[in-house]
């Protein structure tokens, strides 16, 4: 069986289907529980949101008073997180630069966030690469936080629901992050508390504002 990508095409026809059948739940779904654990105690700067979707992660950030650019290549996800944003008020809307855009060429400037977040983005290419790009739009003294779906439960062996999907892995994310300009602070693989299955790998990292030699970062 051919294995599914994960397209503009499909992603786009997914979120049309998901919102014409449910979007009351995912209107109502929360931030993501990694999120919210790892950041609540962050003083808001400017973030950038990668793949960010219907944009639960990207109210969240808002209405604690970040601006945000939420990233997502369908434009159906765009819509739907714009529309919740304006009626989350116009405070929150108005801190929030939804844009349309591919993950593989979209290129943030360099060093521009405080904070970036990726969270269960499947990576066409190579993880590394992505981990990199997003780490270089991050500013020194900033945070990165990535979470992905494993596709293998280290604690059994067997295959995951994520089975066959290429998504962030703490592994990857290590290669990525030069230890020399950047501190670990998390990096585990979590049994997904609210799904009841499945395991995430979840790395969070600080830009150290100077290089372990010294120099700046
Ligand atoms: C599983 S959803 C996660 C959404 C959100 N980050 C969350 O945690 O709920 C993956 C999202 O990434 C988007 N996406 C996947 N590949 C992408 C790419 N190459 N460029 C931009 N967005 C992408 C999809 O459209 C989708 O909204």
């Amino acid at each position: 069986m051919d294995k599914p990508t994960f397209d503009h095409d499909h992603w786009d026809r997914l979120w049309s289907k998901a919102l014409r059948e449910h979007a009351d739940k995912i209107a109502l779904r929360p931030p993501n529980a990694h999120l919210q654990t790892e950041l609540a105690t962050l003083p808001p700067g400017r973030a950038l949101d990668a793949g960010c979707g219907h944009g639960a992660e990207t109210l969240w950030l808002a209405t604690r008073g970040w601006r945000v650019d939420a990233v997502d290549f369908s434009p159906t996800a765009l819509a739907c997180g714009r529309a919740l944003a304006e009626r989350a008020g116009q405070a929150v809307a108005e801190r929030i630069d939804w844009i349309e855009g591919d993950l593989a060429q979209w290129t943030p400037a360099a060093e521009r966030y405080d904070l970036a977040v990726c969270l269960y983005v499947h990576v066409a290419g190579a993880v590394e690469t992505l981990v990199k790009r997003l780490a270089a739009a991050v500013v020194p003294g900033g945070t990165l936080l990535l979470a992905g779906h494993r596709p293998i439960d280290p604690a059994t062996g067997a295959a995951t629901a994520a089975a066959n999907q290429v998504q962030v892995s703490v592994e990857a994310a290590l290669a990525a992050l030069d230890p020399a300009a950047w501190e670990i602070l998390v990096a585990q693989e979590r049994p997904r508390a609210i799904a009841g299955t499945g395991v995430d790998a979840v790395v969070r990292a600080h830009r150290r504002s100077h290089t372990r030699h010294g120099a700046p970062a």
